[in-house]
């Protein structure tokens, strides 16, 4: 079987580290880049051409499917424009810049047949396997609490590229906490009530640079979730999970604790503290770590997005997911401009 040919739209951050694990993935190639600005670093090094648009790169027809990591608010115009010329897509999150525009995009895959993989590369992460093993065993029993931190201070050279500055389309809300709620629907359900707070106080752009958000799930969890730009931390997935060591350090501590009827789990350690018993909080629990052999969660996306793209898989994670996340962290910028409850889903 040839390789599948892949292009990456947008090469970026997020752009470089896909065009790097293509290298690392049998039966994939990178065979294209599209970047009006960047991008001839990446075509240079893996001998491939560079396109300024999308409608070059169709015209030129060298690829079979293609990952596009370009700014938010590009997102749907290129997918729809790739779904329409039948091109799998693995789409970076979140998958438009509005919950309505989101939908507009599910309405071009409907309508074209064409899959469409969201990129929560988390989801591909052993780790979160085993999570979701546990919990959908009942190991944890039903869901308590949940509290989610993610301190992410960012230099402030990231902030020179415009679109991370405007309240349209940057923001950790939209950039990050997009995953962390992505996890908790996966795990915990949908979420039906949302109260939140935002701030740009540290940074002073239109956009938050701080935030924090009650989540009450359907099935009656609560969860808490702080996360900032601004704040020096150790506690967030991103510098704790080890899933991309030449961008990130991986701290010794945790981001995710869940505490549920029966027992507790933190993430990504994977330690799980249960009472010998009946759960009695002066009793003291046993502390045990779930099993787990790592993977890099990176090159799983692109091993199942090859899957899906050759017709053999569907989406581990769909449009449907992605632009449920989004009404989600739209119900937080809501909440958190109104000050008053909002609710995300038609439940
Ligand atoms: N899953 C992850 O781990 C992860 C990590 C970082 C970013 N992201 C997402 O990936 C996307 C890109 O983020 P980034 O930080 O790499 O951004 P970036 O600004 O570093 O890179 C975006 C690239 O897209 C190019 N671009 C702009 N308009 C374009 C167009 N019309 N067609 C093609 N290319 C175009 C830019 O020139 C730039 O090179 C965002 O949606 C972001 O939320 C995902």
């Amino acid at each position: 079987m040839s390789d599948l040919r892949i292009a990456i739209v947008g090469a970026g951050i997020i752009g470089h580290t896909h065009a790097a694990t293509l290298a690392d993935v049998r039966g994939v190639a990178l065979s294209a880049v599209v970047d009006p600005i960047a991008g001839a670093d990446v075509a240079e090094r893996h001998g491939v051409p560079l396109f300024t648009d999308v409608g070059a790169l169709l015209d030129a027809g060298v690829a079979d499917a293609a990952i596009v990591a370009s700014p938010n608010d590009t997102h749907v115009p290129i997918t729809s424009a790739l779904l329409r010329a039948g091109l799998p897509v693995l789409l970076e999150k979140p998958v438009a810049n509005s919950v309505a525009d989101g939908e507009a995009l599910i309405a071009v895959a409907e309508e074209t047949g064409v899959p469409v993989l969201v990129g929560h590369h988390r989801r591909h992460n052993p780790i979160i396997k085993a999570a979701k093993a546990a919990i959908t065993a009942g190991r944890l029993g039903d869901l308590v609490t949940a509290t989610v931190n993610s301190t992410l201070a960012k230099p402030s050279s990231y902030f020179d590229v415009a679109w991370r500055r405007g309240s349209a389309s940057g923001g950790p809300l939209s950039i990050n906490l997009i995953h962390e709620i992505d996890l908790l629907r996966h795990f915990w359900g949908e979420v039906a009530e949302v109260r939140a707070f935002a701030s740009n106080h540290h940074r002073g752009f239109d956009v938050e640079d701080t935030a924090a958000a009650i989540l009450v799930f359907a099935s009656g969890g609560i969860a808490t979730l702080t996360i900032s730009d601004a704040a020096t931390g150790p506690w967030a997935w991103d510098v704790t999970a080890g899933e991309n060591p030449a961008r990130f350090p991986a701290h010794d501590t945790i981001a995710h604790a869940y505490a549920g009827t029966l027992a507790a789990l933190s993430l990504p350690d994977l330690a799980f503290w249960r009472p010998a018993d009946e759960p009695d909080w002066t009793v003291r629990m046993t502390r045990g770590t779930l099993p787990c052999t790592p993977a890099d969660p990176y090159i799983g996306q692109i091993e199942h997005f090859a899957a899906v793209a050759r017709g053999n898989a569907s989406p581990l994670v769909s449009l449907a997911d992605g632009v449920a996340n989004m009404r989600v962290i739209e119900a937080i910028k809501t909440s958190a401009a109104n000050g008053a409850p909002a609710q995300p889903m038609r439940l």
